[in-house]
């Protein structure tokens, strides 16, 4: 299996356009140790040629054309992206569709809490219908069910309802529902192994554990150091939970939650511009070291 990372960054991306935290300025100006990076996505493939992209970034036009293997140029007009599947309907997630529609019809993953939100709040299934057929959606089963994609060989998706939020336009931010976020573990069924990914993980119930327990990488939840991390660096008063997110630090932070885990590879993405892992050189860097935790950057390819 090639995983890509496409962005590793949260909503916004690093440096956000208008933040001046001091990771914002210190990348802007020099004065921090860190690497830019576009908002959350990757790509997986089982052969290397054909890929599906895990959520449609903002940024997704940059992504592609830092990354040639998804735009072969076989003729006229070409794409190595077979199909997108949504961990969630946020705007850092999905928007990039629309920067997608000249290559409509695209094979859309999503679940039926996703594809509402995407035909009502935030109408992309219904917008792109006027673009060669549009989005298609493929329910995405969250019974526990393996699936395939078709024209992605050689890989099998497993999803599993995670805690987290809808965004902040749904109908039903503040009613979760099943489906509302996922994670989805990815097996190779030549190599036997198997990717979990799952960037936006509010909570862990004992299902998402033993799935997690069960993977030889981990690409997760990495979008706050702590709890009040907004509220710290001076910018409201939004807690990590309150976004659906499970900060770092902490007695039941993602450290201690990835400790007792002792043999996957361990990295975090989906990372918010005011998080201090993001400076490397900073002491809550050293300590993910020490934990053997790395974080995601663009760019960064890992072979399962
Ligand atoms: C989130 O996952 O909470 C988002 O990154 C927020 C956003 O897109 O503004
Ligand atoms: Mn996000
Ligand atoms: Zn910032």
């Amino acid at each position: 299996m090639f995983v890509h990372v496409l962005g590793a960054a949260a909503g916004g991306g690093f440096p956000q356009w208008n933040c001046n935290c001091r990771n914002c300025r210190g990348v802007r100006d020099g004065s921090i140790r860190a690497q830019r990076r576009t908002q959350s996505s990757i790509a997986v493939s089982g052969d290397g040629e054909n890929w599906v992209l895990f959520n449609a970034s903002p940024d997704i036009l940059t992504q592609i054309a830092e990354f040639p293997a998804l735009q072969p140029a076989r003729s006229e007009r070409d794409s190595a992206i077979r199909a997108v599947l949504l961990m969630d309907s946020q705007i850092d997630h999905t928007t990039g569709l629309l920067m997608l529609r000249e290559g409509c019809p695209h094979e859309v993953w999503c679940s039926d809490m996703v594809h509402e939100d995407l035909s009502t709040g935030f109408p992309l299934f219904r917008m792109l219908e006027h673009w060669n057929g549009g989005l298609k959606h493929n329910p995405i089963p969250l019974d526990g069910s393996d699936f395939s994609i078709p024209g992605i060989s050689g890989l099998q998706f497993r999803a599993i309802p995670v805690e987290g939020k809808a965004p902040p336009y749904s109908p039903h931010r503040h009613d979760p529902h099943k489906g509302d976020n996922i994670g989805v573990l990815v097996t190779d069924s030549h190599s036997g192994k198997r990717l979990f990914y799952a960037p936006g993980l509010g909570n862990l119930t004992e299902a998402t554990r033993e799935l997690m327990e069960q993977s030889d990488c981990l690409l997760v939840d990495g979008t706050f150091w702590q709890e009040d991390e907004m509220a710290s660096v001076g910018l409201g008063e939004k807690k990590a939970a309150d976004m659906g997110h499970l900060p770092q630090s902490g007695e039941t932070g993602m450290i201690e939650v990835l400790r007792p885990m002792n043999y996957p590879r361990k990295v975090l993405i989906h990372i918010n511009n005011t998080n201090p892992i993001l400076d490397e050189d900073s002491e809550q860097r050293r300590i993910l070291d020490r934990e053997g935790i790395e974080v995601a950057f663009d760019g960064m390819d890992i072979r399962l």
